[in-house]
């Protein structure tokens, strides 16, 4: 999992603060954490009950809502493999089973060590390099699956 920091917690702890009492708390603490840490798991819901002195369930209910918030920790690099229709026909599915089985990762989900998070996208506008991925913002076109291998270990320094 990603290292979320002491830092990160007390500065969670500060919108908290500011917030407690108001119309809306809940709402703008998750909004305030998904800011800080990109993400609102689930110790972080607990963390905004227990501070704003509120039900978890309220927390998780506001949370699981709104398609903002996203609930599970995201790797430092997002990769995503488009599976838009040009890139689909040039066997970008190939690709993205390759990664997922390179990282040993489901799609949708994060390698353990926090490095990475496996997403399959739509067109991501570079159709005329199809197959496409993307890791953050680097761009890898005409792709085969035995090109994967590599280009993931580059991030693996
Ligand atoms: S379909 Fe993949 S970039 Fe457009």
């Amino acid at each position: 999992m990603p290292a979320f920091t002491q830092e990160m917690y007390a500065e969670l702890d500060k919108v908290i603060m500011s917030l407690k009492g108001q119309e809306g708390a809940v709402m703008r603490s998750l909004q305030g954490a998904q800011d800080i840490f990109g993400c609102v798991t689930k110790d972080i819901q607990t963390r905004i009950a227990e501070g704003l002195n509120v039900p978890l369930a309220e927390v998780y209910g506001v949370a699981t809502f709104y398609s903002q918030f996203s609930l599970e920790a995201r790797g430092q690099y997002i990769i995503g493999v488009c599976m838009g229709t040009a890139c689909y026909v040039k066997g970008s599915k190939a690709v993205l089973e390759k990664v997922s089985e390179t990282l040993a990762t489901p799609v949708g989900k994060t390698t353990s060590d926090g490095l990475f998070t496996i997403r399959d996208t739509r067109c991501l506008g570079a159709c005329g390099l199809a197959p496409v991925m993307m890791i953050n913002d680097d761009v890898y076109g005409r792709l085969t699956p035995d090109k994967v291998p590599g280009i993931l270990a580059s991030y693996q320094k």
